[in-house]
């Protein structure tokens, strides 16, 4: 069958015509190919591959190009890059490498392009269409990756073992893609990757983490982490997740199984954000819960200020993963930390409670609610309406608390400065005490939250302190 449908973008007739100037064959190949016969999405990631060199024909397509766009050239991969519009575009030579006996180091041949789609990672991935003139548009699939596209199947053109330890990444981009396409991952492969998973250890963090966002982002992210138990990968990766795997039972009392509680938060907090690093604090919600499990006679299994512990051990993960220690790691640490508050409060939603809790929270108090309320995973459909209905009642009784009080980036009604004047005060520990009553006062819901009531209350708490109003 033709695809010259894929191939209505003028860049691919550009394409052509420098590989014919050129003399060399050229393909489009990979995730292109991939994703247009699956209908999804529009790729603006072209990969090509010349049976010649991949960077005399990027040059060659600059020339063509009215913009004359630069190439960038990355000699030691002898691959080459150029953007296009809002496309961007790899170009590589046909490569064959083989292995020689004695030596793990590849001997890198220019090849066919069935020798350069061996070496690739999946067969549907190895999927290629010709830019030439005689056949401009024809897929060419020496390993049946079409059918495996059909199929729904993961699989490598070589034996997973050759493919997987050529690139041991290849095992995280394997269980990502069975991920994000809801594929199954071919048998022969799945037993590789757990023979081979050891080797995950020479790739980088920062690539390694590349694919666990993928992972995250999918629709359902259960599915991956799922396999990067199975094949023993997350014991490597998130050591702190399979630590919560398992149930113990101590006279007659049981604990749930907090990983799996854990993945089915993650699945049901996909379904309401897209926001990646809510999906991590999901994933590590209840990290703490490991070191933190306890058994006491009179009251069962206890995990005593997991939440602390918890947000303290995301922390040293993000380090550990190079992941950034920015502000996107303080969001995750704080919804960790906070996790439990708004369970407590929905038995009992009193305004002074949930002052404190919007006050604590911030700006991110609509994301904790979104956590808490995906939190919710029990079994019982009585008790799982009734859990969600006092959540509804405490976001309701946030935007009333909102409205009236404006908690919300609390800005204290009576500044530092004011109490100075008002006492003839130096800086002074006096001062952090009475702003703090102020404070306290208004989240009890004592006075409101109006400079005229917290000016009182500053005079009133400066007669205790023995202060004297200035003249
Ligand atoms: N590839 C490979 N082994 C890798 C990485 C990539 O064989 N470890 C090949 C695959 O043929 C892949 C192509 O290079 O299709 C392009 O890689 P990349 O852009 O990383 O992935 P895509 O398949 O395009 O998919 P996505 O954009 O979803 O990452």
């Amino acid at each position: 069958m033709n695809h010259k449908r894929a191939l209505q973008h003028p860049v691919f007739k550009l394409i052509s015509k420098s590989a014919e100037v050129l003399n060399v064959d050229a393909f489009v190949i990979g995730g292109f190919v991939r994703d247009y016969l699956i209908e999804r999405g529009n790729a603006k990631d072209i990969d090509i591959v010349a049976v010649g060199s991949g960077i005399e024909l990027a040059k060659k397509v600059s020339e063509h190009i009215p913009s004359k766009p630069k190439v960038q050239i990355f000699k030691t991969y002898g691959t080459a890059m150029l953007q296009y519009e809002d496309i961007e575009i790899e170009f590589v030579g046909a490569r064959k490498e083989s292995y020689s006996e004695n030596s793990r180091n590849p001997i890198v041949e220019n090849g066919t392009l069935k020798d350069d789609q061996n070496r690739r990672d999946f067969t549907i991935n190895a999927l290629a269409l010709s830019l030439n003139h005689d056949d401009f548009g024809e897929l060419l699939d020496p390993f049946n990756g079409l059918e495996d596209l059909d199929k729904g199947i993961i699989r490598t053109p070589l034996d997973p073992n050759i493919t997987y330890s050529d690139d041991p990444l290849r095992m995280m981009r394997a269980i990502r893609f069975a991920t994000q396409l809801n594929f199954k991952i071919e048998e022969q492969s799945l037993k590789a990757i757990t023979e081979n998973k050891d080797r995950i250890k020479i790739i980088t963090k920062e690539r390694i983490v590349v694919e666990l966002n993928k992972i995250l982002e999918s629709d359902t992210p259960s599915i991956g982490f799922l396999l990067l138990e199975k094949t023993g990968l997350l014991d490597y990766i998130l050591p702190e997740l399979t630590a919560l795997k398992g149930i113990d039972e101590k006279e007659g009392q049981r604990h749930k199984d907090n990983f799996y509680h854990t993945l089915e938060v993650v699945d049901n907090i996909s379904k309401t954000t897209d926001n990646l690093w809510l999906r991590w604090a999901a994933l590590l919600h209840d990290i703490g819960k490991a070191p933190t499990k306890r058994f006491h006679k009179k009251i069962g299994w206890t995990f005593h200020a997991h939440e602390f512990v918890g947000s303290k051990m995301v922390y040293k993960l993000f380090k550990r993963l190079k992941m950034p220690l920015n502000d996107k790691m303080k969001f995750v640490q704080k919804m960790v930390l906070m996790s439990s508050r708004p369970i407590v409060l929905a038995s009992d939603v009193t305004d002074s409670a949930v002052r404190r809790l919007v006050f604590d929270a911030g700006d991110h108090v609509d994301d904790l609610m979104t956590l808490c309320e995906a939190d919710i995973t029990t079994k019982n459909p009585k008790k799982f309406k009734k859990y969600h209905n006092n959540f509804q009642k405490v976001r309701d009784k946030i935007v009333e608390v909102e409205e009236r009080d404006q908690i919300r980036n609390f800005q204290p009604p009576i500044s530092g400065e004011e109490i100075m004047e008002a006492f003839n005060l130096k800086p002074s520990r006096e001062i952090g005490v009475i702003k703090e009553a102020i404070k306290e006062a208004i989240l009890e819901g004592e006075i409101p939250n109006e400079h005229e009531a917290a000016f009182q209350l500053m005079l009133e708490e400066g007669k205790k302190l023995g202060l004297k109003v200035a003249e």
